[in-house]
């Protein structure tokens, strides 16, 4: 089995205090860092961009995760490159050139992903496995944190694991992710688990005794 990452998703963070944050979030026992990018468009809300994400790569010592809820994404690619994220995962929904979008991210030098939202069956991968390092499996649909987790994306997560075979990639979990859930998705094939608000509550003081109920869960 893949190992468990915990990821928590600076959607969530203090945007003043961001380098702090991110900081604080790697002495609490976060794995990945989780950056949410978010156009006004293809959800509907705003976050940050580039910009923001090359502002934190100084203060962030682990893997930066940017997860593209962004249509197009293919002008933006470049961008999160050089801005430093180690994964960048567009959504199966983005555009009608899916298998280009993760060409160019490979040939970038980073780690290619591919988001389905709720309602998009996983056979919209189906000719994209060779191309991708992480398929993330979204739990809510995208565009706020602290949503309720839904629950009928659990078989989707077993189906894509099997449809991934022995492939060494990556099933992340994003949207309602609490000690309550993250059992559910790890026992069907999960192994990166984003949280916001679960990781959040509470302020600095509680990060870490949050991510570790969330590993302990786990
Ligand atoms: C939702 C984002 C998530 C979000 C998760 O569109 O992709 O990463 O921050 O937040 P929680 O854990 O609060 O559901
Ligand atoms: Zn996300």
């Amino acid at each position: 089995p893949r190992p468990l990452i915990i990821a928590p998703s600076v959607l969530s963070a203090d945007y003043a205090r961001l380098g702090e944050e991110v900081r604080a979030l790697e002495a609490a026992g976060a794995d990945w860092i989780h950056f949410d990018v978010m156009d006004g468009h293809f959800v509907p809300n705003l976050s940050f961009g580039a910009g923001v994400a090359a502002a934190l790569r100084p203060h962030c010592r682990t893997h930066l995760d940017a997860h593209l809820m962004i249509a197009p994404a293919d002008p933006y690619l470049e961008g999160f490159a050089k801005a430093g994220a180690d994964t960048i995962t567009v959504h199966a929904e983005a555009g009608p050139h899916l298998h280009r979008s993760l060409q160019a991210i490979r040939a970038l030098g980073k780690r290619a992903g591919v988001a389905l939202n709720p309602g998009t069956p996983e056979s919209a991968i189906a000719y994209v496995l060779d191309l991708v390092d992480l398929v993330l499996v979204m739990s809510v649909n995208p565009g706020f944190g602290g949503q309720a987790f839904i629950p009928a994306i659990l078989p989707k997560i077993a189906a894509v694991r099997t449809m991934l075979g022995g492939r060494p990639v990556d099933i992340e979990v994003d949207g309602g992710i609490a000690p309550d859930t993250a059992p559910q998705v790890v026992a069907a094939g999960a192994n990166v688990l984003v949280a916001g608000s679960a990781v959040f509550r509470g302020g600095p003081s509680a990060y870490a005794a949050n991510i570790a109920a969330i590993r302990a869960a786990a």
